[in-house]
């Protein structure tokens, strides 16, 4: 069953109907002033970092659900309504709401009044600009009053949600309202040099700061009583909840209509001010918010911000664009898989309807592989995203798990420990020289642990990164897992050396023993970059020493993480296989699958297509393909968290969707197109949009994990947007898939497609220059490229080399057979 369905042409998801199995959310801002907002309107603000700025409150896990936000109540003689459906719930003659890019616009519709409300955050600003449309679609005069409505954050999300004794009492706005103004401002600032503004370019008829003046004692704001009773009570908050609310009385003739802009904005004091002060000593400096309101304070100057908005999206989405006989892929391609990468690099695991904001910043891993999936879009802002994670690293090589976006410095709550992190980093630098060829990065002087005092090149984190596997292997020869690999709940050093002694049940260490065959796969794959980049750097012997290095790792894997037809995951403190038919459960896990046969472990000796065909037969599902069988069915402590989980849940043998895009990727390895689209296309949101009722999270973005075959609610997916399978799958279906890959020297051309498929046409922007690309697939295989024309002239084997200049569009003819 369907909610709504894509507008290809505007870039849009149009959701029909706002009773959706869950809220289906879309992200305002691509800088430093980011919204989230919901098919329904909820939702939150915040600045750079949505834990210690957050402008608006939220209340997670609530009921209802999703019922705060940024609203907007209209109350047209006894009906009070909202364009969004929420918070009043009632009834529209006709709702719809468009997720763009950036941008989300509502239309609802009742007794003839139609209002339209476009929200998004303009290009280089501070706010949020929501522009409300008011039309009488009667043929009778209408009066009616219009009231807005945000609450506000006291900023730190965490201490707002737990330290009322304290923020009862901070609370504090000032008003500005002039019918000569224009402006109705409301301001709540801390005692600090940042304040939020709401305004709106009309002179208002009152408005409102006191929350409980707002919504009446034990008021809802789905019936607040300054709506019901059609007045504003003029209130000034002092203390507990301030909010903002803004009272306009609209009379509009048949057919007319008329338009407000509101503005929420985030002001800073210039730095010279004084920040200590009470708010009537003017201690606010109101001349940046009144340059902020004056860039938007008129419907034209809000047009034509949005119409950059969406002038710089197309241009960013004109980077790789592709063109087939299936609607679908194109969609997820041109549109969405690039949208929903984005939106990971700007928060990471921080912000989004199933992450609070307040628990994780950036993480190391996880922009890491971000990355992968934004760099050819934003390269510049992918250089500097590496240089801060990198500056985060220690100097032995580990790192911060994570980071907080707005200090760059690492969690110490978190702390290190994850020993798959630093290869991470030589992903990421690999990725980034592949797509730009700008290798001076690496001579770029980068701290440790964010202290300029101890900083080297670049280059010597990547060293370190690499190192730091070899400085640490296992018993076997195999990498330590430390206090997880990428699977954060395989904590294998849960263990207890005193018998008797209680088992640490949560809050896993690090030990010598536990070994991790996904990492070995990583140290391999990205090893080879290493060595690639040490050549390349003239450090011959390095290159032969750590090319030595992988070649060992690769017959330690084959020796010791081989199970006889699939992959080992572990080794457990006991020295105990994980992942093996020796287990009783958990037998067979995904990720050492999928990482072991992208770095072609045993590929000549049939491991590789042994593993795939292991994967196929033990965990795949319709709905995609579960992280391990059979689920752990009893709580094993000496596993550490993955087990807490019921069977088919997260970890527990659920399909983490971040997984299936390596088994994709690892069947075109070997060569198996018809595979490799089979598992995209199972997961892939486009392709599972006629299920919304069964999936229930938003049919244009993917979820962290679907519930596995063994959980009672199969195929309902929890954590939707921000999940490493974002930049993951964009990776597989633009580079493996459709085959069109960034490589040191040049564009590699390798498509692995189904046979089913005549070819395609694509569109990639590569160092400066445009790749007009055409594949055409005569013979009906699978994979193989015969002949490669780039701007008529015939080209041995498979890579396009990097030309010298920029400006040029180049065409390119693709023979598969
Ligand atoms: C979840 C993981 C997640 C981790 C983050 C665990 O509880 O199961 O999926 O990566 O928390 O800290
Ligand atoms: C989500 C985390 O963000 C990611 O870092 C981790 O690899 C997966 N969960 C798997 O545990």
């Amino acid at each position: 069953m369907k909610f709504g369905h894509f507008d290809d042409q505007n870039k849009e998801y149009v959701i029909t109907s706002p009773r959706t199995p869950l809220p289906w959310i879309n992200y305002l801002g691509c800088e430093n002033f980011f919204s989230l907002v919901s098919n329904t309107c909820g939702g939150y603000s915040f600045y750079k970092d949505a834990k210690l700025l957050r402008l608006t409150r939220y209340r997670y896990n609530n009921v209802p659900y999703d019922s705060n936000g940024h609203y907007y109540y209209i109350k047209d003689g006894d009906t009070i309504w909202n364009p969004g459906w929420m918070p009043s719930k009632t009834e529209l003659d006709s709702y719809e709401c468009r997720h763009g890019m950036g941008y989300s616009v509502f239309t609802g519709v009742k007794n003839g009044l139609m209002a339209q409300l476009t929200d998004f955050v303009p290009m280089g600003s501070t706010c949020e600009i929501n522009k409300l449309t008011l039309k009488n679609t009667s043929d009778k005069k209408k009066d009616f009053s219009v009231f807005s409505y945000v609450e506000f954050c006291l900023w730190n999300a965490m201490d707002d949600m737990t330290n009322f004794q304290r923020n009862f009492s901070t609370g504090e706005v000032e008003i500005h309202v002039g019918g000569s103004q224009l402006f109705h401002k409301t301001e709540y600032r801390e005692r600090r040099n940042h304040y939020a503004v709401y305004a709106v370019n009309a002179s208002v008829d009152g408005f409102d700061t006191d929350r409980d003046s707002f919504l009446g004692a034990y008021g809802e704001n789905s019936a607040p009583s300054v709506v019901v009773n059609d007045q504003s009570k003029n209130s000034v908050a002092s203390g507990w909840a301030p909010v903002g609310s803004h009272h306009l009385k609209v009379a509009l003739e048949p057919g007319e209509e008329k338009t407000y802009i509101f503005v929420l904005g985030y002001v800073e004091n210039p730095v010279n001010e004084k920040w200590v002060g009470r708010a009537e000593d003017g201690i606010i400096n109101r001349a940046p918010a009144d340059a902020l309101l004056a860039r938007f304070d008129t419907t034209e100057k809000a047009d034509a911000a949005l119409a950059e908005l969406k002038a710089y999206w197309d241009k960013l989405l004109g980077h790789f664009s592709i063109s087939s006989s299936e609607e679908k892929l194109d969609r997820m391609v041109n549109v969405w898989h690039q949208y929903q990468c984005m939106v990971t690099f700007n928060m990471s695991r921080s912000a989004s309807y199933f992450e609070s904001g307040i628990g994780r910043g950036m993480g190391f891993r996880d922009s890491c592989q971000d990355l992968l999936g934004f760099v050819h879009l934003i390269p510049d802002r992918a250089r500097e995203r590496i240089l801060d994670i990198a500056a985060t690293q220690f100097e032995d090589g580990s790192a911060y798990h994570q980071y907080q976006p707005l200090t760059k410095k690492g969690n110490a709550d978190i702390g290190s420990g994850f020993n798959d992190d630093p290869l991470w980093l030589i992903a990421a630098a690999a990725a980034y020289i592949k797509e730009t060829g700008d290798y001076s990065i690496l001579d770029e002087s980068t701290p440790y642990d964010s202290d300029p005092s101890k900083a080297t090149d670049f280059m010597e984190h990547l060293r370190r990164s690499f190192n730091y596997t070899i400085n640490h292997l296992g018993p076997h020869g195999l990498p330590q897992i430390g206090r997880a690999d990428w699977n954060d709940c395989l904590n294998l050093n849960c263990f207890s050396e005193e018998p008797g002694e209680s088992f640490q049940t949560f809050g896993p260490s690090e030990g010598p023993n536990a070994e991790s065959v996904f990492i070995a796969g990583m140290f391999v794959k990205y090893g080879k970059d290493y060595v690639k980049i040490c050549r390349h750097k003239g450090l011959c012997d390095e290159a032969d020493t750590a090319q030595k290095a992988i070649e060992q790792m690769e017959k330690t894997v084959m020796d010791a993480g081989w199970d006889g037809e699939w992959y080992l995951r572990a080794y457990d403190h006991y020295k105990h296989k994980i992942g093996s038919k020796e287990c009783e459960d958990g037998k067979i896990f995904i990720e050492p699958q999928g990482f072991c046969v992208i770095a072609e472990i045993g590929k000549d000796e049939g491991l590789c297509l042994k593993a795939m065909q292991s994967v196929e037969k033990y965990l795949d599902t319709k709905y995609g393909i579960v992280l391990l069988q059979p689920p752990y069915h009893r709580y094993h402590v000496e596993l550490g968290e993955i087990s807490s989980y019921p069977p088919g849940y997260k970890e527990n043998a659920g399909i983490f969707c971040h997984n299936n895009p390596w088994i994709s990727i690892a069947e075109t390895v070997i060569g198996r197109g018809n595979r490799a689209w089979q598992v995209y296309t199972r997961t892939c949101p486009a392709y599972i949009e006629d299920i919304s009722e069964i999936h229930r999270t938003e049919p244009y973005v993917y979820s962290q994990m679907i519930a596995g075959k063994d959980a009672p609610n199969f195929g309902e997916a929890k954590n939707s947007w921000l999940t490493g399978t974002a930049a993951w799958t964009f990776l597989d279906v633009s580079q493996y898939i459709l085959g069109i890959r960034p490589d040191y020297d040049g564009l590699i051309i390798d498509p692995c497609i189904p046979d089913t498929m005549d070819g395609f046409t694509a569109k990639r922007k590569f160092r400066g220059n445009t790749y007009h690309i055409t594949v055409r697939n005569p013979a009906h295989v699978q994979k193989g490229v015969t002949k490669l024309i780039v701007d008529g002239a015939t080209i041995d084997g498979n890579m396009i080399p990097a030309i010298n200049g920029t400006g040029h569009d180049v065409t390119v003819e693709v023979t598969m057979g």
